[in-house]
């Protein structure tokens, strides 16, 4: 039994804050933020909104384009590292919300690698036929944990949701292999400091692993797809900084327009980018049936995680 992606959803917060807003509020410019990373705007999430809101958003939207029935879901797979709370869960949350009557729920904590973790995990269930039909969603509140006083990490990230339903698809379609791996030894770089709430990170270290873990990863997922490079038609990258992705994409040579870039207006979603970005490319025609795509995220933990898929039913 293969397992594909049946539906895709998102759901970014209205308001939007440039690099010139930011630039009223800490030492920075617009200039800085652009060339360093990619970055032009965000979304914020106001006090109205948590991530189980912009979850329950993304998910309905994921569980309409399926044509499955909330109650016909056997498990939702939350991927945050800014939960409402540590428990009840987001899944929990959503479980009742969405009327997902039959469904398991349980959270993942992989930072933003969280959203390949959460495929993954589903592909294995859905593959022995223990379960048919999964959501997964990948969402953050990253403004909750952003110390504002910090110009190295402030400018970076922004909130949102983004959300799939899987299900079994035809032979050869669906995900293909995926690649998933830790090295708890750089949790240092990257980690919530429990006595503030704000998340701390070592740019230079992170931008160094990063660079050689998305290309690596994303080698090693085609190696195992039984693929090459030239059989990758779309890249869909973790969206934490555009040098980063880049190195990526030059490792499949790909051309530029065969990359995801939601960062200019997202910023870096966290576990939320990646299928963020989906939803976008779908929305704008860019997959196509049949389509190789390649999913590559990195993260706090240190995590990281990939996946080779062909898009279709
Ligand atoms: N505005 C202006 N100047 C700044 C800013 C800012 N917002 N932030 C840092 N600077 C300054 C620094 O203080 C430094 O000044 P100094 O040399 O006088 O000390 C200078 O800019 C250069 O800093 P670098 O750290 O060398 O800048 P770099 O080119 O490495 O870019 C960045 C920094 C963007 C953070 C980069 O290292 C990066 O993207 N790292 C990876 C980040 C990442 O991917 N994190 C993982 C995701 S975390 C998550 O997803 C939840």
């Amino acid at each position: 039994m293969n397992a594909g992606i049946l539906g895709v959803g998102k759901y970014l917060p209205e308001r939007i804050v440039t690099n010139v807003d930011l630039e009223k509020i800490m030492d920075t410019s617009d200039e800085w933020i652009r060339t360093r990373t990619g970055i032009e705007e965000r979304r914020l999430a106001g006090d109205d909104i948590d991530t189980s809101d912009m979850a329950y958003h993304a998910s309905v939207a994921a569980i309409e384009q399926s044509g499955v029935k909330p109650e016909e879901i056997d498990l939702i797979l939350v991927a945050t590292v800014t939960p409402d709370q540590s428990f009840p869960t987001v899944s929990c949350m959503l479980q009742e919300r969405l009327g997902a009557t039959k469904a398991a729920a349980m959270d993942i904590s992989a930072a933003c690698a969280g959203f390949m973790y959460g495929l993954a995990t589903a592909q294995q269930f859905i593959n022995n036929k223990a379960y048919k039909h999964i959501l997964i969603v990948g969402v953050e509140k990253l403004s909750k944990i952003t110390n504002w006083e910090d110009r190295n990490t402030a400018v970076l990230f922004g909130d949102g949701a983004g959300a799939v339903l899987m299900g079994p698809v035809s032979d050869g379609k669906g995900l293909l292999a995926f690649e998933l791996g830790a090295d708890g030894s750089g949790g240092k770089h990257l980690y919530k400091d429990m006595e503030n709430g704000t998340l701390v990170m070592n740019g230079r270290e992170v931008f160094k692993f990063a660079v050689r873990q998305m290309g690596d990863t994303c080698i090693r997922v085609l190696e195992k797809a039984g693929l090459d490079k030239t059989d990758v038609d779309y890249l869909i990258p973790h969206q934490a900084n555009l040098r980063i992705m880049e190195a990526a994409r030059q490792r499949l040579e790909l051309p530029p327009e065969k990359m995801s870039h939601t960062i200019r207006k997202y910023g870096n979603n966290s576990a939320a980018s990646i299928p963020i970005a989906l939803a976008e490319e779908l929305e704008a025609g860019k997959i196509k049936d049949n389509d190789v795509i390649v999913m590559v995220g990195f993260g706090g933990g240190l995590t990281w995680g990939g996946i080779a898929l062909r898009w279709g039913v």
